[in-house]
């Protein structure tokens, strides 16, 4: 096996080791994943500026998120099925982060469940909510999150409704994966996957299955969020929801300026500037190039976060110069995930986190505070429209 120094090795590792139907859940977005791609292409437009014989000693990546230390501006995402990259998937990725010291956040599409990983972990996670129409079972998993002391509520505002992904309709995406001949041919090239799930139990959404009565088997997944996503979901229930909870909130899927001015009037504690991996409106702005105009206009009202196309500690850095502070990796963490299970999470870490660090040293800096637009070369970098649309 070839030394893993990147997270494009771990991509191709764990596109061998995991059944297609879920790789492709994982490295896809929806329609042309013409966004999905511009995610990653706009960041590598962005150039950086190199700064020689500046005193690099004493270097720390270490910041903060809606208050809690991190030991570096960089938090595990919401990914739904991560217990299908690998079995017991959140455990492991929730343990790597713990021991990193940067923040895991649970989705509610999980397989392992939130009390899972309240047993398996010390350090508060966070936990991600999608709003369902069955409003009585959205209260009892606020209350089970209250319960699992996580740290804060990701509230995802942009999957009302679900963006078509051609992969996983073509695979029939389940889970478990139905045992069609198709699927036991590929699970056949993937002993290592089937020896690790036929060694636990969790194998269903376990924030769901046998927490709503007549939920058993959710077959595909498309045809089940089409029925108990709710599409009417709106500010007023941001504010329900915040009421409920009572703690740290951040709104997560925010592209627009005007969204972002109502995210500060909800009194959330972060906004997420995210277009969900490029999986829902393909043909929407990269993340990167939606975040300068996001923080021009609430970024001292507000805590800016973002995600989407960071794939290396260089992006982390570009993020943080034009405002960010903080991201969120999924695919690169999955991968790791996928490869190696909670190694090869945590192998995920040290790559993006001794990139981060070489980086901003090379850049001329020795702590993410200082950390600006200055480290950018003029012309490469997106900048907030001069006038936003009202
Ligand atoms: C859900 O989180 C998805 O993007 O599939």
């Amino acid at each position: 096996m070839t030394t893993i120094t990147n997270i494009e090795d771990l991509r191709r590792l764990a596109q061998k080791r995991v059944p297609r139907m879920f790789y492709d859940y994982a490295d896809s977005g929806s329609w042309t994943e013409s966004t999905y791609r511009a995610n990653e292409s706009d960041f590598q437009k962005i150039k950086l500026r190199q700064r020689v014989a500046v005193n690099m000693e004493g270097r720390s990546t270490a910041s903060k998120m809606v208050g809690v230390d991190v030991a570096m501006p960089v938090a595990i995402a919401p990914t739904g099925l991560t217990g299908m990259q690998h079995a017991d998937g959140e455990i492991l990725a929730a343990r790597a982060a713990e021991k990193f010291g940067i923040p895991f956040t649970l989705s509610t599409m999980s397989i392992c469940s939130i009390e899972d990983i309240a047993t398996h972990t010390k350090a508060p996670f966070w936990f991600q909510l999608y709003v369902m129409k069955d409003r009585a079972f959205i209260e009892r998993l606020i209350d089970r999150a209250k319960a699992a002391k996580c740290g804060a509520l990701v509230l995802t505002l942009d999957l009302q409704i679900l963006g078509q992904r051609h992969k996983d309709l073509k695979n029939g995406l389940s889970a478990p994966p139905k045992l069609t001949i198709a699927n036991l041919i590929n699970l056949a090239s993937k002993p290592r996957w089937c020896l690790g799930m036929a060694g636990t139990k969790r194998r269903q959404f376990g924030n769901i299955v046998g927490h709503v009565s007549g939920v058993e088997n959710m077959g595909s997944l498309s045809e089940w969020t089409a029925k108990q996503f709710d599409p009417a979901l709106n500010w007023g229930d941001v504010e329900w929801i915040k009421k409920r909870w009572g703690g740290k909130l951040i709104l997560k899927g925010i592209q627009d300026v005007e969204d972002a001015k109502l995210a500060v009037a909800s009194g959330a504690d972060a906004l997420i500037v995210s277009n969900h991996g490029g999986r829902q409106l393909d043909g929407a702005e990269s993340s990167i190039n939606s975040l300068p105009g996001i923080v021009a206009e609430v970024g001292s009202k507000i805590e800016v976060h973002m995600d989407g196309g960071v794939r290396s500690g260089q992006d982390v850095l570009k993020a943080v110069a034009l405002g960010a502070k903080g991201c969120y990796i999924g695919r690169a963490f999955l991968y790791g995930l996928g490869a190696m299970g909670e190694a090869g999470v945590t192998k995920t870490l040290e790559i993006i986190h001794k990139e981060l660090d070489l980086t901003m040293a090379f850049c001329g800096h020795t702590k993410m505070s200082t950390v600006d637009r200055s480290i950018l070369l003029p012309g490469t970098f997106p900048t907030a429209p001069a006038v936003t649309a009202g």
